[in-house]
């Protein structure tokens, strides 16, 4: 990590993040930790922060979601400020920003799914992860309703978000009562009529991006079976090379191997695991009636052919987990084969491949749709080093009065939140949870969202946090 060196006339830096998911969060938290007079005001177009941590990570996993509670530390900072219910691109140009920030740095993460181009994709009942995990995990900006009328269904992918869409899918709405989903919801999980999920993956136990922890959970549901498919469960040369170089692989390759002999019990639903299995077509007319798969092989080096083997699945519902997708940003080019804004090590290239003039990019925008929370911090790192080495070539902004980007947003007619408006919505949320045994329950819809974050002026005594830390004092 550079350290801007403390000199007397140090010029004073204010920045832009746009994006209040982990990887904007940490790049306000090293930029103000690294440089004595940075200033950060981190744009979020939701009215809460956090990104997928709070919109991703599945509700039944709540030891990474408090995760959140490390991330308001950072935005407590008194050099940092989150503005939400600010959408870039709509709201505030990057021309706009410019009048107020020296630098900006791109943190917008993915949303979407990435396509998977076989026939009948668009079928009704073909949905994608991301949508799914979009409504049980209460994002404001999608439907309210999401129907569960499949008994059989199929999951195509074998990575994390392929076990989350799987074990939410499976496990009942009683069985997630403990934790933060809102009633409609639980409605919808309540309805939910399937018996059987099916996950493909298209190549063999020692390639899956399963991770142990993750995988071993399916098993703990009361209600739930795991039966691993023998068919397909190819473990070759280049398997056993995997396995021994790994021990999350090995650990993996145990866990499948462990269930393979179960022996069918009376709980009432299962998860299939099927490997060696590609997807070739959704089948239906009007809606999906089924998924065809070929039989792959493995070829020695990790990758697999088709065999020429095809079965036809009968489910009535299939989601595509096979990847995030990030989307294009207003004002800076767009790599859209890889979905990321373009960059060097965090420093945004123009259509020339040249540096864009103070303007930065982090998080999954920069590398792509993979990796942990704690990936990004490592990623907001080596942002912030090559903003500080750039110091003496940033443009100074027009405005230097932090508080005019407020008033130019009231002065749009644009609502915006704050940390204080957050930890108001997080107490009541949390006060919500708390007479139900629950850590919280969300709040779903936008307004509300901002009505009970509803911007007040920020002043760290009388934030939330810091009143409940002088209570114990
Ligand atoms: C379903 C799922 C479950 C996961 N579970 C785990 C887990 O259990 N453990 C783990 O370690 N990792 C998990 N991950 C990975 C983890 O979520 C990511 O590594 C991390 O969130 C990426 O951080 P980010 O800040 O780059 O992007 P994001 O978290 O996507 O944050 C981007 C933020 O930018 C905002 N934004 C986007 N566009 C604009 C705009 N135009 N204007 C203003 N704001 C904008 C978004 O609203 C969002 O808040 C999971 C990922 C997924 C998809
Ligand atoms: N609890 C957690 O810790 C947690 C939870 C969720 C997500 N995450 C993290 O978030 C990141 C994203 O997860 P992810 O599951 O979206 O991505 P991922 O780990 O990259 O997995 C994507 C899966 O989709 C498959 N796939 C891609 N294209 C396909 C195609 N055309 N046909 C069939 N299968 C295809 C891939 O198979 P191939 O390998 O054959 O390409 C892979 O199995 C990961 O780093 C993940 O670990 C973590």
């Amino acid at each position: 990590m550079i350290l801007a060196e403390k000199d007397d006339d140090m010029r004073d830096l204010r920045v832009a993040v746009i994006g209040a998911g982990p990887a904007g969060i940490y790049a306000a938290d090293i930029l103000t930790t690294n440089h004595e007079s940075a200033s950060v005001d981190i744009i979020e177009r939701l009215p809460a922060p956090y990104g997928l941590v709070r919109y991703g990570v599945a509700p039944d996993h709540p030891r990474i979601k408090e995760i959140i509670k490390a991330l308001l530390r950072i935005l407590e900072k008194p050099r940092i400020r989150f503005i939400g219910n600010v959408d870039y691109g709509t709201d505030l140009t990057l021309d706009e920003l410019r009048m107020f920030y020296d630098a900006v740095i791109f943190a917008t993460g993915a949303m979407d799914d990435r396509r998977l181009d076989i026939p009948g994709i668009d079928l009704p009942g073909s949905h994608g992860a991301a949508d799914f995990v979009s409504w049980y995990d209460a994002h404001p900006d999608v439907p309210r309703e999401w129907a569960l009328d499949a008994e059989q269904i199929a999951v195509i992918g074998a990575g994390n978000v392929a076990l989350d869409v799987a074990r939410m899918l499976a496990k009942t709405a009683d069985e997630q009562l403990v934790t933060e989903i809102p009633a409609n919801v639980y409605e919808g999980l309540k309805a939910n009529r399937v018996s059987d999920v099916h996950v493909f993956a298209r190549r063999g136990p020692a390639q899956i991006k399963f991770t142990p922890l993750e995988l071993r959970e399916l098993a703990h549901s009361p209600n739930v079976d795991v039966v691993v498919h023998p068919e397909g469960f190819e473990i070759d040369e280049a398997s056993e090379q995997a396995i021994h170089a790994s021990r999350q692989t090995k650990q993996v390759v145990n866990t499948l191997l462990g269930w393979i002999d179960n022996l069918p019990s009376t709980k009432p639903r299962r998860i299939h695991i099927h490997f060696c299995e590609a997807p070739v077509a959704v089948l239906g007319t009007d809606r999906v009636t089924g998924l065809r798969t070929e039989r792959t092989e493995l070829t020695g080096d990790g990758n697999v052919r088709g065999t020429g083997i095809i079965t036809d699945w009968p489910v009535q519902a299939v989601y595509r987990a096979v990847g995030y997708l990030s989307s294009p940003v207003p004002g800076v080019p767009f790599d859209h084969v890889d979905g990321v804004i373009p960059n060097v090590a965090g420093r945004v290239l123009d259509a020339q491949g040249a540096p864009l003039p103070a303007t930065y990019v982090t998080g999954w925008i920069k590398r792509g749709p993979v990796g942990l929370i704690g990936h990004t911090k490592s990623d907001a790192s080596e942002t912030i080093d090559c903003l500080l080495a750039d110091l003496d070539a940033l443009p100074t902004a027009a405005s230097t009065d932090p508080d005019s980007v407020l008033a130019y947003l009231t002065g749009k007619g644009i609502e915006h939140t704050n940390t204080h408006g957050w930890e108001r919505l997080d107490a009541h949320e949390t006060s919500l949870g708390e007479h139900a045994g629950r850590p919280r329950i969300k709040i779903v819809e936008r307004d509300e969202m901002v009505e009970f974050s509803r911007d007040t002026p920020y002043s760290r005594e009388n934030s939330p946090a810091q009143v409940g830390q002088k209570a114990h004092a």
